[in-house]
């Protein structure tokens, strides 16, 4: 499904394609970049593409995967929301930066128009973030989107048959404007 394209000042979020597949796996094949994420790091880039495409196929009332790129055309993450149950308006987002790219601002930049998209078009009322809690970075950016910090789920992650607690993070319609 294509998603919406949404630009910042720096930043152009669109639907990833296969085309992305390279430039997610400078985030998707790297260790100290997946150590939190819900998936193992690809093993080469063939296998980020294939995930990329799964994604793609996924039911896009369930899942969506914007690829973020700097207005000349540098991929530098990806932003997705997934677990999107209609009924209950509830969805969980999921970003990533390639590691070269980090502390730039860059997911701060990116995350306000789809969280916006999400509350809007999607008709959602609660925005989940589930991180780990040694994952600061996205426990800082999380905060700094204004999530408020719920509490620690135990063992709520299964990677590789290795469980993982998270902290469930919020934000609700009414608390964004
Ligand atoms: C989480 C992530 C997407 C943040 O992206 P980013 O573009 O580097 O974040 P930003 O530059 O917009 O920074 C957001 C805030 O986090 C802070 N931050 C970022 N990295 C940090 C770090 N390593 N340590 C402490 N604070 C950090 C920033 O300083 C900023 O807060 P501040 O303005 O109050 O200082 C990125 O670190 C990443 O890809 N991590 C690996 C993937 C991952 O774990 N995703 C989340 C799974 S739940």
């Amino acid at each position: 499904m294509t998603l919406p394209v949404f630009e910042t000042p720096r930043l152009i979020v669109r639907s990833i394609t296969e085309h992305d597949a390279e430039g997610l796996h400078e985030a998707y094949g790297d260790a100290d970049a997946m150590r939190h994420w819900d998936l193992p790091p690809s093993v080469d880039v063939s296998q980020t593409a294939e995930r990329i495409r799964l994604s793609a196929e996924a039911d896009p009332r369930w899942h969506g995967m914007w690829a973020v790129q700097t207005h000349a055309g540098r991929f530098v993450g990806a932003i997705n929301y997934h677990a999107h149950n209609e009924q209950q308006r509830r969805l969980a987002l999921g970003w990533i930066v390639v590691p070269s790219c980090w502390r730039q601002g860059l997911m701060t930049e990116a995350a306000p128009p789809v969280i916006s998209h999400c509350f809007t078009r999607l008709n959602a009322h609660r925005i989940e973030a589930r991180i780990e809690p040694e994952n600061v970075s996205s426990r800082r950016l999380a905060a700094k989107l204004r999530f408020t910090e719920e509490g620690l789920l135990r063992d709520w992650l299964c990677v590789a048959g290795e469980f993982r607690n998270v902290v469930m993070y919020s934000l609700l319609r009414t608390e964004w404007s």
